[in-house]
Parts: structure tokens; C-alpha cells; sequence
């Protein structure tokens, strides 16, 4: 089946398989080589990019789109986060996408919760694992089950969730899933606002108070120079000086242990409430060494990820 784009182009809409029987007969005459980029859905152009990241390492791509209730928090936001599988379709036909797997929970979980997760280790707990607990076992159970049940060679993940990021990549050599682990660039707006499927929850004045989170961002990596203490002042000044945020988290951590950062190649994280919205964000600093050399390259670089396969 075809689809017709804006453009008055027609291509070839993705084979869409909704159980384990038919992801098998989607990827039964799949290429050799195999990407698979995992969403909640709700695409946007960050989503759209990791699709074609994915493009540039493999000949197949698979994305798949599931809201996975593991991950959820009994007070979070599983009821009413964003769906739109027809308006996510329209998007995987334009970046030519090959299989999407959208399966409902029932199909990923035949037995229910599941008794076996995969245990994140310590860094699970740090960070946004500690503002919300178990996020992390929810989210790697998932992907393991995801990444067995489409075998790719490749998988990518946006550093937009850097610790989500680091986590997988631990997962995969950890546990020697033998499928390599890319990190993707966020994609911003213009003005900086990472872009996030729980963006269209913001009314225009709270949009506004949002690109607080970028611009404190900014700050804090501008003031690298000046060490750690320099940085979280620098971008707590921004957060403070923006009435309409809540600020949960602001943490400088080491790019790869996720520890508190003193030196080197650094993350600089931020979550914060407008509203009901939680959003986060997070950018590479780079600190000065303690051995006098400037900082490596990939910190320099303002979105790098650590471990990037
Ligand atoms: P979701 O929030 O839908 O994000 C899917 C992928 O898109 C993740 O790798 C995320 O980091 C990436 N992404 C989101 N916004 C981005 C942006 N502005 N720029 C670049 N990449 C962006 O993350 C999840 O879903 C889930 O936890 C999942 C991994 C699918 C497991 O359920």
C-alpha cells in the first residue's frame, strides 16, 4: 500500500504489525542489517531524526510505538499521556520506516506484570531514578523485551534522555545483548525548547516559562571555566528568575557514572514542573581537567553523547 505525502509524492506505507505473529512476518523479509528506534509515540522531529539517524546505520528500520505502563509512576501521567497513532503513521510513512510495531500492553506482558526485570544497578537510582522510583527497571525490562522481540544491530536513543541513554548502553555491554547502542542529538525548537511529547500540555504562558530550562542550560555550560559551583550557580540563577517553573532536579553528574561531576567531560541535567508537566533537559559540559589539559573534544561538543558505540 502507498500513502500520498503533502508533496503529491507517494510512498510505500510501513508494514504495521500489532502482535508477536505478525512483527515475525513484518521482518521476515527484512535486510540484513536492522535499526529499531523505540517511541511512546506522539512523534515529533526528535523522534523524526533518530529515524533518520537510523537510516544512516541500517538498511531496515523498525520503529516501534508503545506506551509502556511499567515505566509509570501510580502517580504519574500513563492516563493521559498523548496518543495519535494515525498522525504517527503519517509521520513513519514520510521517513520511510519499514515495519512499526505497535503492540498493546497484553501483547508485550501476555502474563501480566512481569516477575523478572532487569535491575538498572546503581545509577537507576540516581537522578531522575530518584525523583521517580522503578522508572528505570520499567524502562530497561521494556527494552530488553523490545530489543529480543525485533533483533536489530543497532539501536538508537536520544541523549534528550541522557541517563535513559547511558542506562541502555550499560544494559546492552553489561549484559551482552550484542546490539550497538547510538545516541542521537536533541532537537530543539528555534528558541531552544527541547522538544518533548508532553509539550503540547503547555499553554503558550507556560511555553514560555519552559524555555527556562534551555536558557539555564546555556548559562551553566558557559560558565564551565569557572568549575562545578559556577555552573549550577550560574543555572540556578536562570530557574530561579522564572516564576512559572518548579524546579525537581538540577544536578551536574559525570558523563558516564552519573556521579557528581568535578572535572572533565560533564552532563548538566535539569527537571523541573510547569504546571503539571514534568520537563527535563540536559546538555555536555565541559569542565576544565584537573590535570590542566583542556577538556576532551567530545565534552566541548554541545550535545555528545559518552559512550556513543
Ligand atoms: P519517548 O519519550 O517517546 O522517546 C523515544 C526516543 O526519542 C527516546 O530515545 C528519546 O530520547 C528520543 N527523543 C525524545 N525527544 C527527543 C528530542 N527532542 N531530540 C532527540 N531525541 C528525542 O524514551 C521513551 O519514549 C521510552 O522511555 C522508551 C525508550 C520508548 C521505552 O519505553
Amino acid at each position: 500500500m502507498s500513502v500520498a505525502l503533502a508533496s503529491g509524492a507517494a510512498v510505500r506505507a510501513p508494514l504495521v504489525a500489532d502482535s508477536r505473529d505478525g512483527l515475525v512476518a513484518a521482518l521476515a523479509e527484512a535486510a540484513q542489517s536492522r535499526a529499531v528506534v523505540m517511541t511512546m509515540g506522539a512523534l515529533h522531529a526528535g523522534h523524526a531524526a533518530l529515524i533518520r539517524a537510523a537510516r544512516r546505520e541500517a538498511d531496515h528500520v523498525t520503529v516501534t510505538i508503545f506506551v509502556n505502563p511499567l515505566q509509570f509512576g501510580p502517580a504519574e501521567d500513563l492516563g493521559r499521556y498523548p496518543r495519535a497513532f494515525d498522525a504517527d503513521l503519517d509521520l513513519c510513512a514520510r521517513e520511510r520506516v519499514d515495519v512499526v510495531f505497535a503492540p498493546t500492553p497484553d501483547v508485550v506482558y501476555p502474563g501480566g506484570e512481569p516477575a523478572v526485570t532487569v535491575d538498572p544497578g546503581p545509577a537507576g537510582s540516581l537522578l531522575e531514578g530518584a525523583s521517580r522510583p522503578g522508572h528505570f527497571a520499567g524502562v530497561l525490562t521494556v527494552v530488553a523485551k523490545l530489543l529480543h522481540l525485533t533483533r536489530p544491530n543497532v539501536a538508537l536513543f536520544g541523549e534528550k534522555d541522557f541517563q535513559q541513554l547511558v542506562l541502555i548502553q550499560a544494559m546492552a555491554d553489561d549484559l551482552d545483548f550484542g546490539v550497538r547502542v547510538v545516541g542521537v542529538p536533541t532537537v530543539r525548537e528555534d528558541d531552544g525548547l527541547a522538544l518533548s511529547s508532553r509539550n503540547r500540555y503547555l499553554s503558550p504562558h507556560q511555553r514560555a516559562s519552559a524555555l527556562a530550562l534551555s536558557r539555564a542550560l546555556a548559562a551553566g555550560s558557559a560558565a564551565a571555566a569557572g568549575g562545578p559551583d559556577a555552573v549550577l550557580a550560574a543555572a540556578r540563577a536562570v530557574l530561579d528568575s522564572e516564576p512559572g517553573l518548579r524546579v525537581d532536579r538540577l544536578d551536574l553528574v559525570d558523563s558516564t557514572t552519573l556521579l557528581p561531576a568535578s572535572s572533565g567531560s560533564s552532563r548538566l541535567l535539569v527537571a523541573a514542573f510547569v504546571g503539571t508537566t514534568r520537563l527535563i533537559d540536559n546538555v555536555a559540559v565541559p569542565l576544565p581537567r584537573l590535570d590542566g589539559q583542556p577538556p576532551s573534544a567530545l565534552a566541548a561538543s554541545p550535545d555528545a553523547s559518552p559512550r556513543k558505540a
